[in-house]
């Protein structure tokens, strides 16, 4: 039998330490001789790879942001030669140039093994089969699953995203024990169970792996009860590695295990950049310990959480995200996420897990209409108890006024991957 800990796993915290500031010191070398982006920002800051003596050090040395990835599109982060780059990855994002990321082999070795302890963090063992239906392509979803699921010794079922009738199918004939995928596609897929009449707490289904989206303790109640399956989050981002950069562990869901043995975490201030103390809130910043073909120092990822002590591993833990400062939606001077919305939607009685935030101008100020679906079973009274639910508790508890409007069953638009929560029609 495997192990249920891998090596790293079993470190002692002095131990880690001793290990992250060894590979730190490396990272920072390997980056300042063999990207120009990353000597001249050293070089600015008056900075040595040998001045980091301390992990607190680190520190001292600049951030790096996406614009430094766009503007070096698409191979100048890269630090190793065009021919040792075994593959490339990129995210679209939503305006400008796409940002472009680079594994070497052992990149790719190092990968597969931090998704397949995520996957055993998750309750998957060697043999399960996983329906992978993040997409496959240049998105790290599909592939970082993929290959992680297969390091486990598991079978992978490599779906990829979209065709939900189908997935259906080979989720009742191949009969899976693990699913990963985004929550708001496992959302779709619950509709299409239901359409096809298949009672979804009956399938073969006991892990459901979710990520690449904010999602709240309510959508995790909500995905458990309706598909009767343990479900824990994922993270990761492209830039870093892709998925299984933390991973939330199934005997304790209690937020993210960072994989602190190859991803050095800090949060800091949005505004100021200056490290906060572990339990403070505020962006997560990465530096990677271990890659080769682009390293990251001090990779602000605009994601929103605070850092916690480890429980079921030695790893820090990352508080579910609360959403990613581009999320943000500044009302009237009061700053509101999804999330906090999904919350409210999903303690609604007589409302689906779908919902859409609206943003609209009326004369010189910015409106939100909250759109969220009705269940198909709601009378019309809940939905106009509904309407006033939730207008109330987006007022007592995020502190604006918003429209709601409750529409019908199978109004709003479904999720194949990554779901867009926010509508802006305002004029630009
Ligand atoms: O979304 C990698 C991934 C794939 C993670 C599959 C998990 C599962 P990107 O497309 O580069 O990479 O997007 C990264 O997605 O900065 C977060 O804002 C968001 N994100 C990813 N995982 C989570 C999560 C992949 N568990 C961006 N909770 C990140 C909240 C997440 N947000």
């Amino acid at each position: 039998m495997t192990p249920l800990l891998d090596a790293a796993e079993q470190l002692s915290r002095e131990e880690l330490a001793v290990l992250q500031l060894e590979r730190l010191r490396a990272t920072l070398r390997h980056a300042y001789a063999n990207v120009g982006h990353y000597r001249t920002a050293f070089d600015r800051a008056g900075l040595r790879p040998e001045d980091c003596r301390t992990l607190a050090d680190l520190a001292r040395f600049p951030f790096t942001a996406k614009t430094d990835l766009r503007d070096n599109y698409p191979f100048g982060m890269f630090a190793v030669d065009q021919s040792e780059v075994r593959r490339v990855h990129a995210s679209s994002g939503t305006t400008g140039r796409p940002t472009v990321v680079g594994y070497t082999q052992r990149d790719l070795d190092i990968w597969a093994d931090v998704v397949a302890r995520s996957i055993r963090a998750a309750g998957g063992r060697p043999g399960h089969k996983v329906h992978v239906a993040y997409g496959y392509g240049l998105f790290t979803g599909g592939l970082g699953a993929h290959y992680g699921a297969e390091r486990l010794g598991c079978t992978v079922i490599p779906a990829s995203g979209g065709m939900t009738a189908r997935q259906v199918q080979l989720i009742q004939d191949f009969r899976p024990e693990i699913i990963m995928v985004t929550p708001s596609y496992m959302l779709t897929l619950l509709d299409e169970f239901e359409r096809q009449g298949v009672d979804p707490r009956t399938t073969s289904l006991r892990v459901g792996i979710f990520g690449a989206e904010p999602w709240t303790e309510e959508m995790r109640r909500e995905i458990e009860e309706r598909f009767a399956i343990d479900a824990v989050d994922i993270y990761g981002l492209s830039e870093v590695m892709g998925p299984g950069v933390a991973q939330e562990c199934v005997e304790t869901k209690d937020g993210l295990h960072i994989w602190e043995d190859h991803f050095y975490p800090e949060v800091v201030d949005p505004f100021t950049g200056e490290v906060l103390p572990d339990g403070a809130e505020g962006e997560l910043v990465f530096t990677s310990l271990t890659k080769e073909a682009m390293p990251v120092i001090r990779y602000r990822t605009r994601d929103l959480t605070r850092l916690l002590p480890g429980t079921a591993r030695v790893f820090r833990r990352m508080e579910k995200i609360t959403g990613r400062s581009d999320d943000m939606v500044i009302l009237r001077g009061v700053n509101l996420f999804p999330t906090q919305i999904e919350e409210i939607v999903l303690r609604t009685p007589g409302v689906a897990p779908h919902f859409q935030l609206r943003l609209t101008r009326e004369g010189r100020m910015d409106a939100l209409t909250v759109r969220a679906e009705a269940r198909a079973d709601a009378t019309s009274a809940q939905r106009v108890d509904a309407v006033r639910a939730i207008a109330s508790a987006v007022k007592d508890g995020v502190g604006v006024s918003v429209a709601v409007e409750v529409v019908d069953p199978g109004t709003l638009e479904r999720s194949v991957g990554k779901i867009k929560r926010i509508v802006d029609l305002r004029p630009h």
